[in-house]
């Protein structure tokens, strides 16, 4: 077991990738705190899963763009299991509009979870690693669109474009203190998130016109690699960002 006596919080752990991870870390021994919000009956079917194996987890809710909820959080996971190990920012939100016609309301929701969120959890969970000595991991649910744009989705390519800076910047920062920081840049994932997508079958079968792989990816594909980053394994690497995307970045449009 890759991350046998570790603790992790995976933030957005109710449903899709974050629910896949958390479960998961929980396989590979992690005692695991399923953060939701808003849906306590979703995230007890994570835990449930988990219980099936016999894993260890705990369910806090936590709104991830207020502080206090934050630290609730971070010392939620401590009192219930000792220290903390690993973080995955993972929650994030997506509303697709036109630019021109973009809502502030919007625009500040999407911000606050998918980069104010994965901001305060990181500093809360590092001031924690920091004062435990020994090091630890942060990983970043990202997005082939922190590279990539994205026509009718500013919004949330702003907030994935702020998260490969976030990741960068704290990754230096935090290297004395041997806290690693990564991303994973997911690219379609079969998940709610593109539930709009799914029940189109045009724009499904335009999206996957442009993946080489020409399928959606699974969140069990994602969770592989979340494994690898938070593990002993991966102390060496930090400050970058790793794709899981069929080949999207990769497609040239003439093929
Ligand atoms: C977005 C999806 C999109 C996918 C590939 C993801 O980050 O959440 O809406 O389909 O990227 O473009």
């Amino acid at each position: 077991m890759r991350l046998q006596d570790k603790v992790a919080i995976v933030t957005g752990a109710a449903t899709g990738i974050g629910q896949a991870i958390a479960v998961r870390f929980a396989r590979e021994g992690a005692a695991v705190v399923v953060d939701y919000i808003g849906q306590p009956d979703v995230a007890s079917k994570t835990q449930q899963q988990i219980a099936d194996f016999g894993g260890k987890s705990i369910a806090l809710e936590a709104d991830i763009s207020k502080p206090d909820q934050v630290q609730n959080l971070i010392d939620g996971a401590v009192k219930a299991f000792g220290k903390l190990d690993i973080v995955v920012n993972n929650a994030g939100v997506e509303k697709k509009l036109a630019f021109v016609d973009y809502p502030l309301e919007e625009l500040r929701k999407i911000l606050d979870i998918n980069l104010i969120g994965p901001f305060l959890v990181s500093q809360a969970a590092a001031r924690q690693m920091i004062r435990q000595g020994n090091g630890g991991r942060l990983v970043n649910i990202s997005s082939v669109h922190e590279d990539l744009p994205m026509p009718t989705n500013a919004a949330y390519c702003v907030s994935k474009g702020g998260l490969r800076m976030l990741t960068r910047t704290i990754a230096v920062e935090l290297a004395k203190d041997k806290i690693t920081v990564n991303n994973i840049g997911p690219g379609a994932v079969f998940t709610p998130i593109d539930a709009d997508v799914e029940a189109m079958p045009e724009m499904e079968k335009a999206l996957m016109g442009e993946i080489p792989l020409a399928r959606w990816g699974k969140p069990e594909e994602i969770a592989g690699l979340a494994v690898y980053l938070a593990s002993d394994e991966a102390a060496y690497i930090t400050g970058s960002t790793y794709f899981i995307d069929g080949g999207m970045l990769r497609q040239s449009g003439s093929y």
